[in-house]
């Protein structure tokens, strides 16, 4: 049985797909409840097992009810996929009066993910038996760059503490790939616009790779540039830094962004 978190768009959708066309009984969780029954009837249409569950990772009890009703109705998890996410890319001062920037991105990513891990992990441990995947993104081996603190160090931080956490478990026959995910072309890149010009994946494409990541278990997956930021980021930190800066001072704010803020949005104001 695999949960797959963030199932009602984007990657997660299409794994849950692709989960279950493989025979895999598949739970869904997200909070668009409407959206996640949709797969999960779509699922079943086509010979599947789904079951859409709400999960709002801002909510405590609301992982807590979802893991409950996971562990009652299956008894144990085999794959765990951490995949449910929330990007930001905003400057610093439109974010001055909003707290949700960061209650947002930081259970999303971070806080929600953990409190679900540890749900979840206890009869994973007592059973020997299942496999974490961390969606995390490439950006966080990447050179900092201005208006991503929010999501960047979110996903840097449940990186670190799933990888630590991974290696406890790991003598106890839980295993964890953190897949350190490129660009993918879903709702969350759309707003960035000159994303759509850069090359990535689509939802299905990435979601062969979480598909491999259960088959094979590899520790990490990343895309060979990946290797490279890596190795060059600590040592040209100071010259990126600068270069960044200049390219970000030019680049604005998305709409998106700007009219969450005041309900307008301009494509040009920073
Ligand atoms: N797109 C990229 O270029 C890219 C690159 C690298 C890594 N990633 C990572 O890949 C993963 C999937 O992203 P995507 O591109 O498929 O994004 P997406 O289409 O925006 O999907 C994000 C999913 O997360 C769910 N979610 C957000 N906040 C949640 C919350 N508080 N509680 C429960 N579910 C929540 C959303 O569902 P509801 O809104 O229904 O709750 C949605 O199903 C994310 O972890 C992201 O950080 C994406």
């Amino acid at each position: 049985m695999a949960v797959v978190t963030g199932a009602s768009h984007g990657l997660g959708a299409e794994t849950a797909r692709m989960l279950a066309a493989a025979g895999a009984t598949v739970v869904l969780g997200a909070r668009s409840v409407d959206q996640l029954e949709a797969i999960a009837a779509e699922i079943t249409a086509a010979g599947g097992k789904a079951v859409a569950i709400r999960l709002d990772l801002a909510e405590p009890e609301s992982i807590s009810a979802f893991a409950e009703e996971i562990l009652a109705c299956f008894d144990h998890v085999d794959y765990l996929i951490h995949n449910a996410g929330k990007s930001l890319r905003r400057s610093i001062h439109l974010s001055y009066d909003r707290p949700k920037d960061l209650t947002a991105t930081s259970t999303a990513n971070y806080l929600g993910p953990i409190r679900l891990t540890l749900a979840l992990l206890p009869s994973m441990r007592a059973r020997h038996s299942g496999h974490i995947v961390n969606i995390s993104t490439v950006g966080v081996l990447f050179p900092v760059v201005p208006k991503w603190g929010f999501y960047l160090s979110s996903k840097a931080a449940f990186d670190v503490w799933m990888r630590a956490v991974g290696m406890e478990a790991r003598p106890d026959g839980v295993t964890l790939t953190t897949i350190y995910a490129g660009l993918m072309h879903t709702r969350m890149s759309a707003p960035s616009r000159w994303m759509s010009a850069l090359p990535g994946q689509s939802p299905a494409e990435a979601a062969t790779g979480v598909a491999r990541a259960l088959i094979t278990k590899p520790r990490i997956m990343i895309p060979a540039y990946g290797y490279a930021t890596a190795v060059l980021t600590p040592i040209l930190r100071v010259p990126m830094e600068i270069a960044t800066t200049a390219v970000y001072q030019r680049l604005g704010d998305t709409d998106a962004a700007l009219r969450a803020v005041d309900g307008k949005g301009t494509s040009d104001a920073r």
